[in-house]
């Protein structure tokens, strides 16, 4: 699809046609099957001012922790016993941990099981970081570039550019990591043009991954009181991903569930293949508040089989 095309897409009347073509698709390249994500929410602390982000390094309401290697690991390892065959460890960025010690947790995940997917994703790091977590075993990296307009990214990310967070994604491709990127609907500011240039970015990139999720004005940052991100235009865009890179895996994320969890639902048959649940322990769980939500109380293993039996309800295995 050109951008033209796009364009018109997100806005007709009738998506139906896009809708059917994405499910085809993502039945073809990932059958009936959702991958689901365990992730460890490790620090929120963060050094960017990024103006969405309820962590952002002005909010002196957050009570900032870093869990230690020990409970990272127990915790990627209760994960593990309950099924999950992929860990993402994520962070605010600069959160003060050593590369030493995030070695040291990658290095224990794999020693529990090799062949459980690791994915980083804890803000821009450097090539020399990325280097060393790829040859320690880390299996990709998730940094989304949040919007393809240079100038919104520069107003809402006052200390880096997009052109940075481009070069980012590029190393961490180059390096042979697997490349996740993605991007908020319904910024402050943003049009369905940024949204076209966001899915070309994308298709781009040729990332092997995509979230793609509403903007939620969050309390205690400077956007606090704007406007949701659209649901519907947000599921268009995941159609339209999923048509531009058909082995994409294109979770539903966290924050369309949170807007409405019956749409949440209803993404499955639009192209997306992936669903994340926190595992982050519960005395840190509500301290990692990107955006408000409220997360009842579970446990790893309850919260599994709960999604599981949902998404057999909706026709799909949960993996
Ligand atoms: N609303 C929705 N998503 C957000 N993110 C950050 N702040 C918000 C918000 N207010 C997303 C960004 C980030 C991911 C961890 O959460 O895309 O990359």
């Amino acid at each position: 699809m050109k951008r033209k095309e796009i364009i018109e897409a997100l806005q007709a009347e009738d998506f139906t046609k896009y809708y059917e073509k994405a499910n085809e698709i993502c039945l073809r390249t990932k059958g009936d099957v959702v991958s689901l994500r365990a992730i460890i929410e490790f620090s929120n602390i963060c050094n960017r001012q990024c103006a969405y982000c309820g962590l952002n390094v002005d909010n002196e309401k957050v009570e900032r922790y870093m869990m230690t290697e020990e409970e990272i690991v127990s915790t990627a390892k209760e994960a593990i016993e309950a099924g999950y065959r992929t860990i993402i460890l994520q962070s605010g960025e600069n959160t003060g941990i050593t590369l030493e010690q995030l070695l040291n947790v990658v290095g224990s995940i794999k020693a529990i099981d090799k062949d459980v997917a690791i994915t980083i994703s804890a803000g821009e790091l450097n090539e020399e970081w990325l280097k060393a977590l790829k040859e320690k075993g880390a299996d990709r990296y998730l940094l989304k570039h949040e919007t393809a307009d240079p100038i919104l990214y520069k107003k809402l990310h006052p200390d880096s550019s997009l052109g940075e967070r481009i070069k980012a994604l590029k190393t961490i491709k180059q390096l042979g990591l697997e490349t996740g990127s993605g991007f908020m609907i319904g910024l402050p500011g943003a049009t369905v043009e940024t949204t076209a240039d966001d899915l070309l970015l994308l298709k781009e990139l040729g990332c092997h991954m995509a979230g793609i999720g509403p903007f939620i004005a969050s309390p205690d940052t400077p956007l606090k009181g704007r406007k949701d991100g659209d649901v519907e235009l947000t599921k268009r865009a995941v159609a339209i991903a999923r048509i531009l890179l058909p082995d994409a895996n294109l979770p539903v994320t966290t924050s369309l569930g949170v807007l409405n969890g019956e749409e949440r639902k209803k993404a499955f048959s639009c192209g997306a293949n992936v669903l994340m649940r926190k595992v982050t322990p519960e005395e840190y769980k509500d301290k990692y508040s990107i955006y408000p939500a409220k997360i009842p109380p579970t446990n790893i293993e309850k919260d599994r089989k709960d999604i599981i039996e949902m998404l057999k309800e909706i026709g799909k295995k949960g993996e």
